[in-house]
């Protein structure tokens, strides 16, 4: 009985400073107009303050961070203030420069699927850089096969955008080199497949740019640049039958790690397969 008798006397304070509060708004407003005065703000006594937690950060991971594509990848995310893991057979591997010490570093191998599934935990989106030359049954593994488990676990994770680093048709050698090229191919097909939305192929015809081999630092882009600023004049010339792709213009690497990101982050960057000619447009 007491404490309903308590709660009445409450809510009927409540109220009544509620309606004071009310009348001398009121009164503010109606004095205020009278004597033509300002409106004054209506002040509030106490402000609660709400914490908001910011937004998650967007989360990359790249495969094949340590080769020569993905490093230039890392570095680029990373001065864009990203958050950057990678993950290869070898894990950090020969990356000395200071920047890779802002990268979280993972030893796994595509082809046991499992090492990959603490690497995707928040990730949302994924760049693959692997790839490699070798007999024609390694080709198809490390480019093909490789690449196919790491699209289906990062589907199932439910990460957003995926980007594969496919190559350009090779032309008379793409027999000779079948194991690559069809590798690649597959590794293309799934990827259309899992990610209609969100995927992105990039199909670069030769990279240059400095490559690292051991302590040594390789300067691709002294043959590299000269011929991309011929070939990229010569689009026709790419398009003859079988001799076509020796006329396909090399690209920077950095041109290739930039517009990577970009396919990995715009969420409005067009899904399907992006050429050398492409590479060059969207570069900007
Ligand atoms: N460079 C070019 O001129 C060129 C041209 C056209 C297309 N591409 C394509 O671009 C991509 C990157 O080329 P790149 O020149 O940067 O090659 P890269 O330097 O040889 O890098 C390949 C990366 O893949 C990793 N890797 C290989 N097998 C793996 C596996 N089973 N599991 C996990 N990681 C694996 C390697 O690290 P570990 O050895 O430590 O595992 C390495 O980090 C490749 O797909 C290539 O085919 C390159």
């Amino acid at each position: 009985m007491r404490t309903v008798a308590s709660r009445l006397i409450d809510s009927r304070a409540s109220l009544s400073r509620l309606y004071t509060m009310a009348a001398g708004y009121g009164e503010r407003r109606c004095f205020s107009n009278d004597s033509n005065k300002v409106d004054e703000p209506f002040k509030v006594e106490e402000a609660e303050t709400v914490n908001v937690p910011p937004p998650p950060q967007e989360k990359l991971l790249v495969l094949g961070g340590n080769g020569f594509v993905g490093s230039h990848i890392l570095r680029e995310a990373l001065d864009r203030g990203l958050s950057v893991a990678s993950l290869s057979r070898s894990g950090k591997s020969s990356l000395h420069d200071p920047w890779a010490n802002n990268v979280t570093w993972y030893q796994g191998n595509l082809l046991s699927p499992d090492s990959l599934k603490d690497a995707l935990d928040g990730v949302s989106a994924v760049i693959s850089c692997v790839g490699g030359f070798g007999s024609q049954s390694y080709m198809y593994k490390i480019n093909g096969t490789a690449n196919i488990n790491a699209i289906r676990a990062a589907s199932e994770k439910g990460v957003k955008r995926f980007v594969y680093i496919s190559a350009a048709d090779f032309g008379l050698a793409n027999y000779i080199l079948r194991g690559y090229y069809e590798g690649k191919k597959a590794a293309e097909a799934e990827l259309l497949a899992k990610f209609p939305y969100g995927g992105i192929i990039l199909r670069p015809g030769f990279i240059y740019g400095t490559r690292g081999v051991g302590s040594l630092k390789l300067p691709l882009g002294v043959i590299g640049s000269p011929m991309e600023m011929v070939l990229q004049h010569a689009k026709p010339l790419n398009q003859l039958p079988l001799i076509g792709p020796l006329f396909t213009p090399p690209v920077d690497v950095n041109a290739v790690a930039r517009v990577a990101l970009r396919a990995a982050t715009d969420p409005v960057f067009p899904p399907g397969i992006i050429d050398v000619y492409g590479i060059q447009r969207y570069r900007q």
